[in-house]
């Protein structure tokens, strides 16, 4: 824990629902602690999925419904009280229903919340810059006050979709959302940068889908899209099916889950990648 490390923080955002954002979150936080990196992942979805994924026992759980996001953004709480250790190098701050009132309020009177209502979360975490490797956080499937802050806190985007037609116009409104918070009139947060687009329960055997990714993997320079695709469970088979029944393997660092193969994967080309971005000689390293 001695050398200083810089945590990148990562949103996980698609206003469209059912896109794996909460899995994404989930796995790809368990992957890069797998990595032997820390890492913290953030719930801020009022259904709360993530936090229920990581299978709290009854004291963390009572512990959760007095801290949570809800309460460093409607009581100030400080982030650092609200850190729920998970695994030694896997910390939650968890979500709480309250998430639902604490948008309506930032909606409509934000400033009885902060002055910086829309940096809220970027200004709690502030504390932590040096603290983690990575915080994942996970947003609802909105483009709301919620998804405002993240995306405000974040370092980088990266946006799940699936591969097909539908879903995008979820990937396009994501752009357009990105654009404005880079660039528009306010230029929230100029930094924020598209980690990559994640083409996630992807199905090899649907023509369609190998077409969509085909056609993704062509777009413009506007996004990245990550070599590593997530396959839908169904491709594991029968084996795979019944191994992702609970989420207990989820949180054991000692396995291999056939669900936390493709995000370790995904986990070491993200690594790469960001740590190559930022200084080839400032990778940290702990056992
Ligand atoms: N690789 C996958 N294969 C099959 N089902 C998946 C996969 N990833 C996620 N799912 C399922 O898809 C649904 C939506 O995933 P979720 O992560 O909750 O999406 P979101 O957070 O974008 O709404 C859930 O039922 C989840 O279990
Ligand atoms: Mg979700």
């Amino acid at each position: 824990m001695s050398e200083a490390r810089r945590n990148k923080v990562i949103c996980v955002a698609n206003q469209k629902g059912g896109v794996a954002k909460t899995t994404t979150a989930a796995y790809l936080g368990a992957a890069l602690a797998r990595l032997n990196k820390y890492v913290l992942v953030i719930d801020s979805d009022p259904q709360c999925n993530l936090t229920y994924s990581l299978e709290l026992d009854e004291s963390q759980q009572e512990f959760s419904l007095e801290n949570n996001l809800a309460t460093i953004y409607e009581s100030g709480q400080s982030a650092e009280e609200c850190l729920l250790k998970v695994r030694d190098n896997l910390s939650l701050i968890a979500g709480a229903s309250d998430l639902v009132m604490t948008e309506i309020t930032l909606d409509s009177n934000p400033q009885s919340l902060a002055s910086e209502p829309e940096r809220m979360l970027r200004n709690a975490l502030n504390p932590f810059r040096n603290r983690f490797d990575y915080t994942i956080i996970d947003c609802p499937p909105s483009q709301g006050m919620l998804t405002l802050n993240a995306l405000v806190a974040a370092d980088y985007v990266l946006i799940p979709t699936l591969a097909s037609v539908i879903s995008l116009t979820g990937l396009e409104r994501m752009l357009e959302q990105i654009h404005e918070i880079v660039h528009g009139d306010m230029a929230l947060n100029p930094e924020l940068g598209i980690l990559g687009v994640l083409i996630t329960r992807f199905r090899k055997d649907r023509n369609a889908e190998l077409e969509m990714e085909a056609k993704l993997r062509s777009a413009p320079e506007e996004f990245h899209v990550f070599k590593t695709v997530i396959p839908d469970r169904s491709q594991f088979g029968l084996l795979g099916e019944l191994k992702t029944q609970t989420g207990k393997h989820l949180m054991d660092l000692s396995m291999v889950s056939y669900s936390l193969l493709p995000y370790l994967t995904l986990a070491m080309e993200i690594d790469k990648s960001l740590n190559t971005k930022v200084s080839s000689t400032s990778i940290s390293k702990h056992s």
